[in-house]
């Protein structure tokens, strides 16, 4: 440590604002309470701070309303305390704590913040007793993460991943610590390669570095997982709500290589009535990998596809990617030139890389006016139909030799490169992190200028810590391997608790060959995966639902079907993720963080806060054992009553996984039609579940802006069991009519009962 400088002795503070500056001997710190449970910490050594960045935070300091907050000296110690917590900060070194009342003390420097002459900086906190790890974005292995050292630096691993494949292709510096009474979460704040090392080095000390900028990060007190997931909403940006039709199933394949093949493959779906909503078109649509473009031979006629493929129910996807091929006869290549937006080399030359097309160039999308530029060009494809776009090879990732001599994955722009807008230029080395993100940001921003009052669906496979905002997130490239079906839960969860909800893994793994009944136990999870597509690589076996005959597609068909009736429900949680940054697929942890024995259960989920998975993750098995947490459940499948707190063995044919109800909830179901389409006027199905919950149920037309104009309605569901009997109440709010309908009233135990719905308050006994 002796070449790091510390801050010193604490010399003067004051309170500007809504910060308390306090000046140390070597260095100058500013503490900002944003909400009165989310503080941001930030230090620099020098004289002065770093300037605020355009690609910064969803919300700067300033956008907060101003909260009460006091600041009290002690003797060697100063305290900020906010209506809900305490940060306390020791004058002779400037290490910081966090404190909540008693027994909640937590993110406490180890030592204090340091800098390196090279420019690194190293924030290091205890590891208080009991306290659990989670998040760090997309990671393979298991759910907790103590004793990893985990690095945030876009990657694609180009090879298996596994427990020791880090970093992958996303980097989000959040994780979500939690024991009994307390959850907070911290965001490390700093887009430069940076390493989160969770007591690995040194067991009880979890220290964060990055290869340079300041000591800056957020961190938020809950006490429940939930708070801390509200709080980065605020900071990061929740995600806006997607068309409905991107919550159905997504079919895919590196390459459907002509249009008659797509056709082909959406006729398939409709003729054994498989419900699916989007076909994706990979990169052999394109003229020779080339973006914005169509291959005139095996797609001459993209609008007319796509018109056809609307005709049947499905929207079409398109992958795009960002190097952009060096070919002076392209429009694109000589756009990019002539307007100088292409990443220039530290000497001044455009930087050059291979990927699919070969010689290739990368746009700045740091750059506003290339952001604009991009988005704009998607009118190659929106003008032929598509409504989705599918970001790829944005980390960005270049290749070791061209593709055409069997090039592959392993290099990324020069870490020198000069990059963004004039008044806020640096390298890549400090926006690398940040590729991914922006393209997708151009892409979303693009498709909202491009489709007027529809709402856009955008993918992408690398981005940074508040992608939501700008696309849906897939895992990459895994194996068709029993162990990739198991890893696709921890890694989802950690997503989802890094504030990404709408997340997904390719269905029956992309690379190696697939079989049946991993397939049929990959879409059991998968149909509850918010984002839910299959998808292979090139040269692969086919794995489409009917390949491997008709018990492999009957178990497709039973999966697919529960995603299709769960709609209303899978919708609200849409929205509510949308609100309020809450996961959508979610460790039990987050609803029972108390409970011990949820801190590494990885091999059962929660959608939302009403169903309980427990998929079936190893061949051959036709039971396994499930976790219920304290409280009742009821069995989805048969409706049988159980006590959790415990472990018991559950039957699991491949027909179907466990999955269980939680009492006191009710589950909105739809009808199951061939897309995810409203129904206007079809009956709405509740499953009801005896005991004490609320459940809202979001609805709106599922396709246009007309949402974010106040054209919405929220059903509040509210169950109260009492010896009197089972009491449902429910009224309406918002301005969109989903009625007149009929309710069909299910109760666990008690039969059915259907009643009309015409949107006014009722309360009826069950
Ligand atoms: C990358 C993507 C994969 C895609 C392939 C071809 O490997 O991760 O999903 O199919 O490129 O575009």
């Amino acid at each position: 440590m002796t070449d790091y400088q510390t801050p010193g002795p604490a010399r003067a503070h004051h309170v500007e604002g809504q910060t308390l500056r306090v000046d140390f001997a070597a260095a100058r710190l500013a503490l900002t309470p944003l909400t009165d449970r989310l503080v941001r910490v930030r230090w620099t050594p020098a004289e002065r701070w770093a300037p605020r960045r355009s690609w910064d935070v969803a919300k700067a300091d300033a956008d907060f309303p101003a909260v009460p907050f006091t600041v009290a000296e002690q003797a060697g110690e100063i305290t900020l305390t906010t209506g809900a917590v305490s940060v306390h900060l020791a004058r002779a070194s400037g290490q910081v704590g966090f404190a909540a009342g008693p027994g909640r003390v937590f993110a406490v420097d180890a030592a204090p913040v340091a800098w390196e002459a090279g420019g690194a900086v190293r924030v290091a906190k205890h590891i208080a007793g009991g306290e659990h790890f989670y998040g760090f974005g997309e990671r393979g292995g298991l759910l907790e993460k103590t004793g990893r050292r985990l690095i945030n630096c876009t990657t694609d691993p180009a090879r298996a991943h596994g427990p020791d494949v880090d970093p992958m292709y996303v980097a989000i510096q959040i994780y979500l610590s939690v024991r009994p009474g307390l959850a907070y979460g911290v965001f490390w704040h700093n887009t430069f390669r940076s390493v989160i090392d969770v007591g690995r080095a040194q067991p009880g000390v979890l220290t964060l570095e990055a290869d340079g900028g300041e000591a800056d990060y957020y961190v938020a007190y809950g006490p429940s997982p939930a708070e801390v997931l509200r709080s980065w909403a605020l900071v990061l940006g929740a995600m806006p709500l997607p068309p409905r039709w991107a919550l159905g199933h997504h079919q895919s394949r590196w390459s459907y290589l002509t249009a008659d093949e797509a056709r082909q493959v959406a006729a398939e779906f409709r003729r054994r009535d498989l419900p699916c909503d989007a076909i994706h078109l990979d990169i052999d649509y394109m003229r020779g990998y080339r973006v914005f473009t169509w291959d005139p031979e095996r797609f001459p006629d993209p609008a007319g596809l796509v018109a056809d493929l609307r005709r049947e129910g499905f929207e079409v996807v398109t992958i795009i990617d960002p190097g952009v091929k060096a070919d002076p006869d392209y429009a694109i290549y000589q756009e990019g030139l002539e307007r100088d937006y292409f990443i220039r080399t530290a000497a001044g030359a455009v930087a050059h890389g291979v990927v699919w097309p070969d010689d290739s160039v990368f746009p700045d999308f740091l750059r506003p006016e290339v952001r604009a530029w991009w988005g704009e060009r998607q009118r190659a494809l929106t003008e032929a139909g598509v409504r989705g776009v599918w970001n790829d090879m944005n980390e960005p990732v270049v290749f070791d030799r061209p593709f055409s001599e069997g090039g592959g994955g392993v290099g990324t722009l020069p870490q020198d490169a000069p990059q963004g807008p004039a008044d806020e230029r640096t390298t890549h080395a400090e926006v690398h992190n940040l590729y991914g993100l922006n393209m997708a940001r151009a892409s979303y921003e693009g498709l909202r200028q491009l489709l007027g009052d529809e709402r856009p669906f955008t993918l992408t496979r690398s981005g940074y810590a508040g992608l939501q905002r700008w696309a849906a997130n897939w895992m990459g490239d895994n194996h068709a391997w029993w162990e990739h079906l198991e890893m696709a839960l921890p890694q989802l969860l950690n997503m989802g608790l890094s504030g990404v909800p709408f997340v997904g893994v390719d269905i029956g793994g992309f690379n190696d060959n697939c079989t049946g009944e991993l397939l049929a136990r990959w879409v059991q999870f998968g149909a509850l995966m918010p984002f839910c597509r299959n998808h292979a690589a090139a040269g692969t076996a086919r794995q489409e639902p009917w390949v491997f005959g008709p018990q492999v597609e009957a178990t497709y068909r039973a999966a697919l079907t529960l995603r299709y009736r769960l709609l209303p429900y899978l919708y609200s949680l849409f929205w509510e993720a949308a609100q309020t940054g809450a996961p959508i697929l979610r460790p039990l942890l987050y609803h029972f963080p108390d409970d011990p024995v949820t801190y590494n259960l990885q091999d059962q989920v929660l959608l939302g806060p009403a169903l309980l998975a427990a998929p079936v993750l190893r061949p051959g098995q036709a039971a396994r054992a499930v976790y219920l947490p304290a409280g009742e459940w009821y069995d989805w499948h048969t409706g049988e009553k159980r006590a959790g707190g415990g472990y018991h063995l559950a039957l699991a044919p491949l027909e179907h996984m466990p999955l269980y109800a939680r009492a006191g909830s009710v589950v909105p179901l739809g009808p199951v039609g061939r897309n995810t389409a409203p129904e206007p006027g079809a009956p709405l199905t509740l499953r009801v579940y005896p005991g004490e919950g609320e459940f809202a149920l979001y609805e709106d037309d599922g396709r246009t802006l007309a949402y974010e104009r106040g054209e919405w309605a929220l059903t509040r569901f509210v169950l109260r069991t009492t010896e009197a009997g089972v009491r449902l109440s429910w009224s309406r709010s918002g301005r969109f009519a989903p009625g007149p309908r009929s309710l069909l009233i299910q109760v666990a135990g008690l039969g059915t009962l259907t009643v009309a719905d015409d949107g006014q308050p009722r309360t009826i006994m069950l």
